[in-house]
């Protein structure tokens, strides 16, 4: 039976005062409870003027705000601080907070007590796909991990996604010289542009070759790459992402993709450099160290001071990745300062959480559990897919057709896909917002449209799976079709029985 419907930020932190006091005045802030990186960078004489994490403090004084999230239910908005100072981001306060509805991390604040506060980036070069051609806000449940055992979320982009300040405090312009390093999923990438973490135009424009000094992580090979198939660390320095001296292939660059990466730029005039490690274990390798690139228009660098997250300098918004944690400093910090940094990501404790939901490999039924329609399940006749009431006096078709096997996601393995139990090869993608099944061409946009990450049921049962390339929509019934939609919105993405329409309950499957 069919269903009808008619249906300048903040300054956050209370040690800010004294942790700009003691920036200014090089003192250590005062009872810090442990070493953080921005303390490491302090006493090596290259202070951080941004701190950016989701996850942690970034000074072992730090208890202000790290973030904040919006919930979609009522619009109302959230910070979320550390567990104490010095400490690992409050999880268990978003889980509150954003319990059966969606939540989007509005504000990522600046730990450094400048104000450089990411948020929402505005259209540039490029329109984003929000309101206004702004871009999207990251889905705030998109990127859970451990941290040092507590749970704790990164900012996970999705194409269209971005963050940036174009007014900022402290930052390198010109040629100054400067560092960054950033944590990264060495999983999470594309070949879009870019995704970036640091200095870029004020305007949103691209102004030129050296008007950026970025760190970049994926697989393109549009401007530069490395050895291998990538991905690669590389320093977007605008109209070129380099991963050493040539604009092109460099050697010493290799490919990289630790689960959590450690990534590094730094430049002063005519020398710059780019190193990496793993986040977990071990120290950093230095991939390139040197002179600007051997191309016009780097030397001298031309930098505006800006900060990007997750996007290009002019607001290209092609790039996918995941942040948890990354700053910027005043000065160009050396190699020794960068491995004591190293040595505190390491010993924080970065992990991965199991995933929810299904085992892969298993055979499942996924019933819906919106009270009209909890006797239907996802099911597909050729290449149309819906929900169908499926019972024990069905068709053996009609049984088949609504089975489905629990794969590995076919581009990201933290993720899954639902293969058809009877069309071997075929997989639930999304296709202009609508679910269908296809064959698997062995392309990326295939493997992106058909992986969806599980998560807790929205409504309290069952899983919510979100798209992995479309990270604000999920897998959603109405009308009896399957599309991934969002949380508002006409049509399939109501915000009507969302919370109901996208929770899933995974059953023992119709044809085992
Ligand atoms: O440098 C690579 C990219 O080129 C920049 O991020 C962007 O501004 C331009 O399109």
């Amino acid at each position: 039976m069919a269903r009808s419907r008619t249906r300048k930020a903040l300054l956050p932190v209370a040690a800010a005062g004294v942790l700009v006091a003691a920036l200014f005045t090089g003192a250590a802030p005062a009872q810090a409870a442990t070493t953080q990186p921005c303390d490491i960078y302090a006493s090596g004489g290259t202070p951080c003027v941004a701190a950016h994490s989701t996850t942690r403090a970034l000074y072992g004084a730090y208890a202000g705000s790290l973030y904040q999230v919006r919930r979609t239910s009522d619009n109302a908005t959230q910070n979320i601080a550390p567990l104490a100072a010095g400490g690992v981001a409050n999880a268990a306060a978003q889980d509150s907070f954003c319990a059966g509805t969606s939540c989007v991390i509005t504000i990522i604040y600046d730990q450094s007590g400048r104000g450089n506060h990411l948020t929402q980036a505005p259209p540039g070069g490029f329109q984003g796909p929000a309101a206004g051609g702004y871009d999207n806000l990251a889905n705030a449940v998109a990127a859970p991990v451990t941290v040092g055992g507590h749970k704790a979320y990164g900012v996970f982009v999705s194409p269209g996604t971005g963050y940036r300040d174009n007014s900022t405090n402290g930052i390198a312009t010109g040629d100054q010289p400067e560092g960054m390093y950033s944590i990264f999923d060495g999983t999470h990438y594309n070949g879009g542009c870019c995704f970036d973490y640091g200095n870029a135009e004020t305007s949103s424009l691209d102004t030129g070759n050296g008007h950026m000094e970025a760190i970049y992580f994926g697989n393109s090979k549009g401007w530069g790459y490395g050895a291998g198939n990538g991905p690669w660390v590389m320093a977007d320095l605008e109209n070129g992402l380099f991963s050493g001296v040539n604009a092109g292939y460099n050697a010493g660059n290799p490919s990289v993709s630790h689960r959590f990466l450690t990534a590094i730029v730094k430049g002063q005039p005519n020398h710059w450099a780019i190193r990496a490690g793993n986040a977990q274990s071990g120290g950093l390798s230095t991939y390139y160290n040197g002179v600007r690139p051997n191309v016009s228009g780097y030397n001298p660098m031309k930098k505006e001071g800006a900060i990007i997250l997750g996007i290009g300098g002019d607001n290209s918004v092609s790039a996918a990745g995941t942040f948890y944690e990354g700053v910027m400093t005043s000065g160009y910090p050396s190699d020794a300062t960068e491995n004591s940094v190293q040595a505190n990501i390491t010993a924080a404790g970065y992990a991965t959480v199991a995933r929810p939901g299904p085992a892969v490999g298993s055979a499942i039924s996924l019933r819906a559990t919106t009270a009209c329609c909890t006797t239907r399940y996802i099911t597909h006749s050729g290449t149309t897919v819906s929900t169908g009431v499926v019972s024990s006096s069905s068709s053996a078709t009609d049984k088949a057709n609504a089975t489905w096997y629990v794969r590995s996601g076919l581009a990201n393995s933290a993720c899954v896909s639902f293969e058809s139990r009877n069309t071997s090869g075929s997989y639930l993608r999304h296709s202009n917002y609508q679910l269908y099944l296809n064959a698997n061409d062995g392309s990326a946009l295939f493997a992106n449209d058909a992986t969806f990450c599980p998560q807790a049921g929205v409504n309290g049962q069952g899983n919510s799976y979100m798209s992995y390339n479309f990270s604000l929509r999920y897998l959603r019934h109405y009308n009896n079709s399957l599309y991934i939609a969002a949380h508002g919105g006409s049509t399939y993405n109501s915000a009507t029985a969302w919370p109901d329409d996208v929770s899933w309950v995974s059953t023992a499957p119709w044809t085992p």
